[in-house]
Parts: C-alpha cells; sequence; structure tokens
C-alpha cells in the first residue's frame, strides 16, 4: 500500500468515525467563532497514531495538537474542517489528509462523510472523486463565475468586505460555506471557478491544493515562507479565469 492508498482508507475510516457524532459532539469555543468539538480531538488522535504507526519518521501538524515540520516528510491534517457546521449539525464538513515531501504537495485526500465522497490526489497521478477523474470548471466568463471567499476572525471584517465587494462588483456570485478543504475540492470537481481567502491555516488546504492543480486548476505558492507554521493567503482558480481572478482578488498565481 503506497501513501495515497493509505490516505484514502486512514481518511474514510476517521471520517466514519466523525460521522458518528455528526451534530452531537461536545461544543466549545477555542476563540472568538472558532468553535472545537471533543470529536475533533478524537479524530485527530485516530490520524496520527495511524500515520505514526505506518511511517515514525514522518512529521505531523495537525489543527488540535500542533507539531513541527522536522525533516522532509510532512503530514498536514484536519480531522474535522468545517468544524462550526459539523457542530451545529450542517452536513458540510470533512476530513482533510495532506502529505508534502520537501514542502511539495505530494498527495491529498478529502472525505465528505455525508455525502460518502472521497476525494484523492497524487502528485502527477490526477484527481479523483470516488475513483472518477476530477477536472476543473471550462467557465471563460466572471458574469457566470461563482467564487468562495473563506473567512475566519483571523482577518479584518473590513480586508474581508473589500474582497467581497471586488469580486461580486467584477459580476461574480459569491459564497461561503464554510469549509475550506470542500471550497478547495468543489473547485477541483467544477462546481465553482475559485476559492479564496485572505489567511488559512495549512492543514486546512494541503490536500484541496494538490486536487486543484491535478485537477487543471492554479494556486499561488502557499507553502513559500512559514505557511507550515503561519498559514498563508490562498488563491485556487480554474485555468480559464485564473489571470483575471488573481488580478481581481490580489493573490498572485504561481502554478
Ligand atoms: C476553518 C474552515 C473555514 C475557513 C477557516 C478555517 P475549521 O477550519 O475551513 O471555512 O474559512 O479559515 O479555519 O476550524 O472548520 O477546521
Amino acid at each position: 500500500m503506497n501513501r495515497l492508498e493509505f490516505s484514502r482508507n486512514l481518511a474514510r475510516d476517521a471520517g466514519r468515525l466523525a460521522h458518528s457524532k455528526f451534530g452531537e459532539s461536545a461544543a466549545s469555543m477555542k476563540g472568538r467563532h472558532d468553535v472545537v468539538t471533543a470529536m475533533d480531538r478524537e479524530v485527530e488522535r485516530f490520524i496520527r497514531s495511524a500515520i505514526s504507526a505506518r511511517y515514525p519518521d514522518d512529521s505531523i501538524i495537525g489543527e488540535e495538537e500542533g507539531g513541527t515540520s522536522d525533516g522532509e516528510r510532512v503530514w498536514l491534517i484536519d480531522p474535522i474542517d468545517g468544524t462550526a457546521n459539523y457542530a451545529r449539525g450542517i452536513p458540510h464538513y470533512c476530513v482533510s489528509i495532506g502529505y508534502l515531501e520537501r514542502r511539495v504537495s505530494t498527495v491529498g485526500v478529502i472525505y465528505d462523510p455525508s455525502h460518502d465522497w472521497l476525494y484523492a490526489a497524487a502528485r502527477g497521478e490526477g484527481a479523483t472523486c470516488n475513483g472518477a477523474p476530477l477536472a476543473v470548471s471550462p467557465q471563460t466568463d466572471l458574469d457566470a463565475a461563482t467564487v468562495e471567499c473563506g473567512w475566519s476572525t483571523r482577518r479584518s471584517a473590513s480586508d474581508y468586505l473589500a474582497l467581497v465587494g471586488r469580486v461580486m462588483c467584477a459580476g461574480c456570485a459569491v459564497r461561503r460555506v464554510g469549509s475550506g478543504a470542500l471550497g478547495l475540492a468543489d473547485v477541483a470537481a467544477g462546481r465553482s471557478e475559485a476559492y479564496c481567502e485572505l489567511h488559512i491555516n495549512a492543514w486546512d488546504c494541503a490536500a484541496g491544493i494538490l486536487l486543484v492543480r491535478e485537477a487543471g486548476g492554479h494556486t499561488n505558492d502557499f507553502f513559500a515562507g512559514d505557511a507550515l507554521a503561519a498559514g498563508n493567503p490562498i488563491i485556487a482558480t480554474n485555468h480559464a479565469l485564473s489571470a483575471k481572478l488573481s488580478s481581481l482578488i490580489g493573490i498572485a498565481i504561481t502554478s
């Protein structure tokens, strides 16, 4: 079993564990509009112990327990992305597992338990959902494009409103549904033309970035600088609108 196959099995098992307490796991606040449930912690422990048992020399960075990127092989895990949705019984959340080698996205898997959709990508091998190939939207017209603008309290409300204003005034429809990982999976699957956010953490987007690239889309150089520890802005788009959306959103696309 290679790392892709291992990640697919692990994400599905972790998602089934999360879904056993969907809408029922005890929730508390880590900060303003920042929810955590008991199941976030349980699922992260489950994923960490499976990775450590199989790949004991790899580093692991997770949303709930942190970690550092020692060495060349790093796993980035979000046990439940879209925790606010999960805690309130809104079926839009997922498990996200990304794997980097020398800072290059190499494997990315996202499992959406509410739909039993397993997204998977390996570098140079394409992206799939439940085994079917994914391709970004062919849309060329901003007046028919949908852009998801992710939001958290890590950036100011005025900066977020300015971003949404630019995107809407250029003609796009805007949405925000509370899971960065699934927002990126939607771009890879051609269900929206772009996902962007002024700041996102690496565990939220490591898997989704590879899905988008392998589905023929484009992203910024998210892993530059201190991204693994401190996050970065993100943009991920289809091919046809990448130049227009990059200049509108104000984040440079590099690959
Ligand atoms: C959050 C979600 C949200 C995104 C935030 C993330 P969480 O992750 O992905 O959509 O806008 O940046 O922090 O807390 O649900 O794992």
